[in-house]
């Protein structure tokens, strides 16, 4: 016999039929999570008294997301980010302890065969903006450098695009990398400032944000998922300290901890001895693994 979740109203028939129905689902986990998800969504039906044509706005709504989702882009994962149920599912299922890295989204332009580079290379590969060297180390939280940790960045360039999103060449991309670190946890990359964008809104998301907050920036950040088997893999990013819109993120995914200094320097040697004739900035940032 199956339990239901708990709610302090009693279930309506209709309720009670389609719980006693679904309570036979034999994935015990699929199982919870339905008879949850029914139950709050039956409960949200009759908080709002929503109507059949809002109910219907609500489905092509859905529709509109799925028309533009695809390869390169998911139009779910926006609206789940835009409403914090992103962060609030990486919070309830990754927690971490005091000095570890904190997570957060993935957000939509991830890819998983980013060219390989070396310690110390420069991902740019033709990215606009100012020049930025990257360095720190992969450690645990006892401080043991994670050796064997492949480090994905992937960021936006000057103009607040990623390579996905500008006539995309799966054979030249630009503004992304994979880095394995050294036997001491060490990784360093060459790159360009990110800078702060809006996120689409010529689709579901667009609708939802104009009709509601208005407010769909996020803050200048790079990218970072890293791969392990010492250790939980971690997947975040690190934010721009001062940059536009640090306050107001679309997809609610900074965190006090994940905001670093981006530090700017007039032109002369950078910390991996290269000289440089231009000015350039410097991100110095340890992540640390559970
Ligand atoms: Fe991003």
């Amino acid at each position: 016999m199956a339990t239901t979740p708990s709610s302090d109203a009693p279930a309506s028939p209709l309720l009670s039929e389609v719980l006693a129905r679904f309570a036979t689902t034999d994935n015990p986990r699929l199982r919870t999570v339905m008879l949850s998800l029914i139950t709050h969504l039956h409960a949200f039906v009759h908080e709002t008294a929503i109507t059949w044509p809002e109910w219907e706005a609500a489905m092509g709504f859905l529709a509109k997301a799925a028309a533009v989702t695809g390869p390169g882009r998911n139009e779910f994962i926006a609206l789940s980010d835009s409403i914090g149920l992103s962060m609030a599912v990486l919070a309830a299922s990754q927690p971490k302890p005091p000095g570890a890295t904190e997570p957060t989204l993935i957000g939509p332009f991830f890819l998983d065969d980013a060219p390989t580079v070396a310690i110390g290379a420069d991902i740019a590969n033709g990215a606009s903006g100012q020049k930025l060297y990257v360095s720190g180390r992969v450690l645990n939280t006892a401080g043991t450098p994670i050796t064997d940790a492949i480090v994905n960045v992937w960021q936006s360039d000057d103009r607040g695009l990623y390579d996905v999103q500008d006539n995309f060449d799966p054979a030249n991309m630009w503004g992304r990398g994979r880095i394995r670190c050294d036997d001491q946890g060490r990784y360093a990359f060459w790159s360009v400032m990110p800078t702060a964008y809006p996120a689409p809104m010529d689709a579901a998301l667009g609708d939802l944000i104009r009709a509601t907050t208005n407010r769909y920036w996020r803050p200048a950040h790079l990218h970072f998922a890293i791969q392990t088997q010492m250790a939980a893999p971690l997947v975040t990013h690190i934010f721009a300290r001062g940059s536009q819109y640090i306050d107001e993120d679309v997809a609610f995914g900074v965190r006090p901890s994940l905001i670093a200094d981006f530090v700017p320097h007039r032109p002369g040697l950078a910390p991996d001895g290269t000289a440089m004739a231009e000015d350039f900035a410097t991100l110095s940032y340890d992540f640390i693994l559970t």
